[in-house]
């Protein structure tokens, strides 16, 4: 249906908002899903009822309260073990968190980041009218360049810095030496160390020395989120930091931000340590799956390191036509070949169920008879 509006969008809407595509989710229903970094299992059923059972008695008619939101604060304090020297803000996903911080920071300042690396810190600054300058990952192993950090911290004080530990789309954590280089350089930048893999990392974590590090870097903070550990359907992200920032990134978090089945969802899940221990071992699973995958992958590409719950794999052959060919057997993986110059026939693959896991290497091997790759 064509619709013909009779306004202006030129005249209301900014134009740069008019010229840019919108976010891109795809359709995914009846396929294998290996393209976005969920968690590929379920809740067990006993957990489902329980859940169910515990959402049931919601009162959805009222907004949540604050005393809800100091509650939630507090479990994820406890699930996550964060010292109560330190604030924490929720955001809803860790997504929005990185438009609040945009929107805290001064008019034609720079946000840095490095590339490739989360779409969004980018995507944050553009929405925000905000400057935003990246440096390139090294080309051989997408190592930190620390020399074209501290170059660009020195040109260009940023006012914020983000840094994924681990990375996506390259998977694997930088040198803890280049993080705390940088820590050093850049007293002047909200630096953000976002931790949304940490789950599959093997306990590489800056939360536990946050405390002590805050001491004399009070302008660093930890980012996580629920959404890689099982539950990216309820949309949650923390951050944690000095007590004054996170006091003023409040400021900007929209009121009523975490819904109250989110929090419902939450007091279920992560009070209780029994069903924190299932969470916890879907992420073991998903970690031993890692390992076994990347041996297996190996006969395709050459597959980088990787701390998250995903691999990037640089195919043999056309990455093009090896997720187009995938994506035909209902298989669906990230192609990021074109998201920069150095991720060249790479492709971004979730770790999936042991079958989702076998599937997708029975049909890497087909294609790679059909098209010879
Ligand atoms: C590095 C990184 N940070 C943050 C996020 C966003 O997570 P959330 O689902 O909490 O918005 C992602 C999602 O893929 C990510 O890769």
């Amino acid at each position: 249906m064509t619709e013909n509006i009779n306004l202006n969008l030129q005249n209301i809407i900014r134009q740069d908002i008019i010229d840019s595509p919108a976010y891109q989710v795809h359709s995914s229903i009846g396929m294998i899903k290996l393209d976005a970094m969920e968690n590929p299992f379920i809740l067990p059923e006993n957990l489902q009822k329980g859940l169910a059972q515990h959402l049931s008695v919601v009162h959805l008619n009222r907004y949540p309260s604050p005393e809800d939101y100091q509650t939630s604060v507090d479990i994820i304090r406890n699930y996550a073990d964060i010292h109560s020297d330190l604030d924490i803000l929720l955001g809803n996903g860790s997504d929005e968190i990185i438009s609040m911080l945009a929107n805290l920071i001064p008019d034609n300042s720079y946000i840095l980041a490095l590339s490739p690396s989360f779409v969004m810190y980018k995507a944050s600054a553009d929405i925000a009218r905000l400057n935003f300058i990246s440096i390139d990952l090294k080309s051989d192993d997408f190592n930190l360049d620390l020399e074209g950090m501290k170059n660009a911290i020195q040109k260009y004080n940023p006012r914020l810095i983000y840094l994924a530990y681990p990375n996506n789309p390259t998977g694997a954590c930088f040198s803890k030496n280049d993080i705390d280089e940088i820590i050093k350089f850049a007293p002047n930048s909200l630096i953000i160390i976002d931790e949304a893999y940490q789950a599959f990392t093997n306990n590489k974590t800056y939360m536990s020395s946050l405390p002590d590090i805050i001491k004399q870097y009070p302008n660093i903070l930890v980012m996580r989120t629920l959404s890689k550990i099982g539950l990216a359907g309820l949309r949650l992200g923390y951050i944690a930091g000095h007590k004054q920032i996170i006091q003023q990134l409040n400021k900007v978090r929209p009121p009523y931000n975490i819904n109250v089945l989110t929090q419902a969802s939450i007091e279920f899940l992560l009070s209780i340590q029994e069903n924190i221990d299932t969470l916890n071992m879907q992420a073991q699973i998903i970690c031993q799956q890692r390992i076994i995958m990347a041996e297996k992958l190996d006969e395709f590409g050459k597959v980088f390191n990787s701390d998250a719950n995903f691999l990037l794999i640089r195919m043999n052959k056309d990455a093009n036509i090896v997720q187009n060919k995938l994506k035909e057997a209902g298989i669906l993986v990230k192609n990021v070949s074109n998201m920069h110059k150095n991720l060249h026939n790479c492709l971004r693959i979730s770790i999936g169920t042991l079958e989702e896991n076998n599937k997708l290497l029975e049909w890497l091997k087909k294609i790679k008879v059909i098209v010879n790759i």
